[in-house]
């Protein structure tokens, strides 16, 4: 393993009932004015708004709404609920919704604290911000495991680039898997393919056991939530593993990839389209061109992570069943296998998507934008 340190400062509330039974007191070690934020309204419908709204006027604070992040949120929205933080002089941030939201609030919690241009001040000044308004997130769908770390995916919608900026950590996270049953399956299992995939683009990194060990759990517990879609223990062990496979423990000591991630987001970019269906389409294409590089790390992901016998196999061979069985899974969970299943429009520029992405060398081998373009194609 490589040498590292390892910190990560946001206290987690995990399991039924948390919020109700810690919010209140948690409160009291921040100022009187909370910014509230949420997306388009399903916690208006699934009565967590009431029941945070409850606790906030129970313990006596101005509550400042910032309503509407939508899914992929732009640097605009951004820019809206910083200026809404800095005018109502916000001691608290509580981003309550899925990663879109608490990665809206990571930077809103930065932005709000500095006059430049954050996107100029991270991506052209190479520097990253210093000061926050304190951040608490309580999560309402799994899968991208925001919540326990500080990057966050906003969309330049003037520039057409879906690229990370840095923002704060939460202090605290709530998980209450209870709080993930009114979420549309198709969202659940896109989320849960999420965390599939950001253990993938860490194992092939440098291969591991507790990798493998995040993925099968959340390859079974899909396939719970498939036949038994309110099952406690599956969401609750899916909500955790949404967490592990993104709070820094996966990628302790070792060089992750992301590839998969960097086309998805510019495919993101110009398309707005689903986070989790979007690496659903690109994984297996992309794996079929990487596994050539380093079949070996393949060839060990088919037999521990899909339980493929190896008997009678060349390495390549097995190699390849694994891939495969990636691929067989993201149909048998009834997620896209192209971008035409995706919805991505057949006129899209795949060219400038392929010229915009950045290109990480983790995995086996570093692409070329040619066969990034490829690799694009393939998935129509
Ligand atoms: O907006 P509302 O009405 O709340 O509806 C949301 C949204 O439409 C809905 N939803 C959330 N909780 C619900 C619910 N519907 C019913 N009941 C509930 N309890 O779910 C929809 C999707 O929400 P969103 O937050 O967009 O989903 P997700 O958590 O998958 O976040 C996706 C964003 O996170 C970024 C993605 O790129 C994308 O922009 N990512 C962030 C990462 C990070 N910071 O670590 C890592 C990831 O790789 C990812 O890139
Ligand atoms: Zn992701």
């Amino acid at each position: 393993m490589n040498n590292f340190l390892f910190e990560n400062k946001t206290k987690v509330y995990f399991g039924k009932g948390g919020v109700k039974e810690y919010l209140g007191c948690l409160l009291e070690h921040y100022g009187d004015t909370v910014m509230l934020a949420y997306g388009g309204g399903s916690i208006k419908h699934n009565g967590v708004y009431d029941e945070i709204v409850g606790i906030l006027n129970a313990e006596g604070k101005r509550i400042v709404e910032f309503p509407g992040i939508m899914p992929n949120p732009t640097y605009a929205k951004v820019q809206e609920g910083a200026k809404l933080a800095r005018e109502n002089h916000v001691d608290l941030i509580l981003a309550v919704g899925g990663g879109s939201v608490s990665d809206c609030c990571k930077v809103v919690s930065a932005q709000a604290k500095v006059d430049e241009d954050l996107w100029e001040l991270e991506n052209t000044k190479r520097t990253r911000p210093t000061a926050f308004i304190p951040l608490g997130t309580i999560v309402t769908v799994f899968g991208t495991g925001s919540e326990m770390n500080n990057g966050a995916v906003i969309t330049h919608e003037e520039k057409k680039i879906k690229g990370a900026l840095w923002g704060a950590q939460a202090d605290f996270a709530f998980l209450d898997p209870t709080y993930t049953l009114s979420v549309p399956m198709k969202q659940v299992i896109s989320g849960a393919f999420d965390t599939l995939s950001h253990a993938m683009e860490t194992y092939f990194g440098k291969p591991d056991e507790n990798n493998e060990a995040v993925m099968r759990s959340v390859i079974r517990n899909i396939r719970v939530l498939l036949t038994d879609k309110d099952n406690y223990e599956a969401r609750s062990e899916l909500t955790w593993a949404s967490a592990m496979a993104e709070n820094g423990i996966l990628k302790i000591g070792k060089v992750t990839d992301f590839q998969c991630h960097m086309i998805e987001h510019q495919l993101g970019a110009y398309t707005n389209c689903n986070h989790g269906a979007g690496l659903a389409v690109i994984h297996p294409v992309l794996y079929r061109h990487l596994l050539p590089a380093n079949t070996a790390r393949f060839a060990r992901f088919a037999q521990n992570v899909w339980g493929i016998d190896p008997a009678g196999k060349s390495e390549l061979k097995l190699a390849q069943a694994g891939v495969e069985a990636l691929a067989a899974f993201i149909k048998e969970i009834g997620m896209p296998t192209t971008f035409a299943e995706l919805g991505v429009p057949a006129d899209t520029d795949l060219k400038a998507v392929a010229d915009s992405t950045v290109l990480t060398g983790g995995c086996c081998k570093k692409l070329s934008r040619e066969e990034l373009l490829d690799i694009l194609n393939e998935c129509k």
